[in-house]
């Protein structure tokens, strides 16, 4: 089956272990095994693990986990959870799952190219609902209604934003999930950066708390920073998730016995985890926030949430060359918006630690400088 070329996927991977300042990371700092575990107070827990055997496990995600990915919405039971291989996998599933050749699915454009790659390669047609830096990046319902035709199947967001960071409010989201049910079609919203709010006073529904046509998909490796767990799951009502599981058999079985066990220890620590996360968020943000003020040839819609930015810059050089050239020159990874299908654009995270941002902000300094 052909499929487009991940681009942001394929750009990182040939470059990310080359260089020494990697600006390119989405997740929020990943914690070291050791770090997590004194965090959970439970530095013993392999020791205690040594009687498991290494079964299947249960196939759809233990009890527990479930449970605790559930408490992470208003509405949700175990019943309503389905673990996953990361937020791509779960994506993955729920296209598998839902799409047909001919249907059509609306995706927000720029995104995470997996969410209109796939359906594309399973034989929808794609309409792209494109999000502009003047709207502050987010969705206009209006636009999205004349897109809708009868064949729509499924309409695709990411909230909080991949790549912009622009964070879509309960208000907002209550009218493209009325545009989905009156299109008797189906919203899936991708939250892997959920709960990373720069705003303290900000906190946004999950789609799928709002509506039973939408399916929320989440992710342990952004705002929980166990990227290495490859863990996600999907959030949506009994019926869909019963459609998954279907599919689901043919691709996976069971997810690791062992990183079920450590995503358990962090549902049930979510206070501890996003107070570190948070305070990491935040700080970098301000620092970004403070540089971009100071430069000229950068531009940006500040993100609301999440853990990356995306920058406009001023020069006459396309993304990639810019992105390569600043690899070769100042050993710094940033993503270009070529990647996004978005030129005269950079993706940055900020979510790395503090002294990397400082150290790769201030070489993109010296390298602007040069080509001023
Ligand atoms: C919007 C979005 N969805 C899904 C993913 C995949 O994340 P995971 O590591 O959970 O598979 C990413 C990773 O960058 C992402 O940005």
């Amino acid at each position: 089956m052909k499929v487009d070329k991940f681009l942001v996927e394929r750009f990182i991977g040939a470059y990310e272990h080359e260089v020494e300042l990697n600006l390119a990371e989405t997740c929020v700092n990943p914690f070291t095994l050791g770090e997590f575990l004194t965090l959970m107070g439970r530095e013993k827990f392999f020791e205690e693990l040594k009687e498991t055997q290494l079964t299947y496990g249960f196939v759809d995600g233990s009890p527990e986990l479930r449970e605790g990915i559930a408490k992470l919405y208003a509405h949700m039971k175990p019943e309503n959870i389905l673990i996953s291989g990361g937020a791509i996998g779960a994506n993955f599933l729920v296209f598998y799952t839902l799409v047909e050749p001919g249907d059509t699915v609306i995706s927000i454009f720029p995104a995470y190219q997996q969410l209109y790659s796939v359906a594309k390669s399973f034989g929808a047609k794609i309409k792209l609902l494109k999000l502009r830096e003047e709207n502050h990046w987010l969705p206009d319902v209006n636009e999205l209604s004349e897109l809708v035709d009868n064949e729509t199947r499924l309409i695709v967001l990411i909230n909080p934003h991949n790549p912009t960071g622009s964070l879509i409010n309960d208000k907002l989201l209550k009218e493209i999930c009325a545009v989905a049910e009156d299109a008797n079609a189906y919203l899936l919203c991708d939250e892997a950066y959920r709960g990373l709010y720069i705003n303290p006073n900000d906190y946004v529904s999950s789609a799928v708390d709002l509506s039973d046509r939408a399916i929320a998909t989440g992710s342990f490796s952004k705002a929980f920073s166990l990227t290495g767990l490859r863990l996600g799951w999907i959030a949506a009502s009994e019926e869909i998730i019963e459609e998954c599981k279907l599919h689901r058999d043919y691709t996976t079985i069971s997810n690791g016995l062992i990183d079920d066990a450590l995503a358990t220890l962090a549902v049930k620590n979510v206070d501890k985890i996003f107070k570190r996360n948070l305070e990491i968020i935040r700080t970098n943000h301000q620092i970004l926030s403070k540089w971009i003020e100071d430069e000229p040839l950068i531009h940006w819609v500040p993100p609301r949430a999440g853990s990356i930015a995306f920058l406009r810059y001023n020069l006459k050089i396309p993304s990639e060359t810019l992105c390569l050239s600043l690899i070769k020159e100042k050993r710094t990874l940033i993503v270009p918006g070529s990647c996004f299908g978005m030129e005269g654009y950079l993706r940055i995270g900020y979510g790395c630690k503090t002294e990397t941002l400082k150290e790769g902000l201030s070489r993109f300094k010296d390298f602007l400088n040069s080509h001023r």
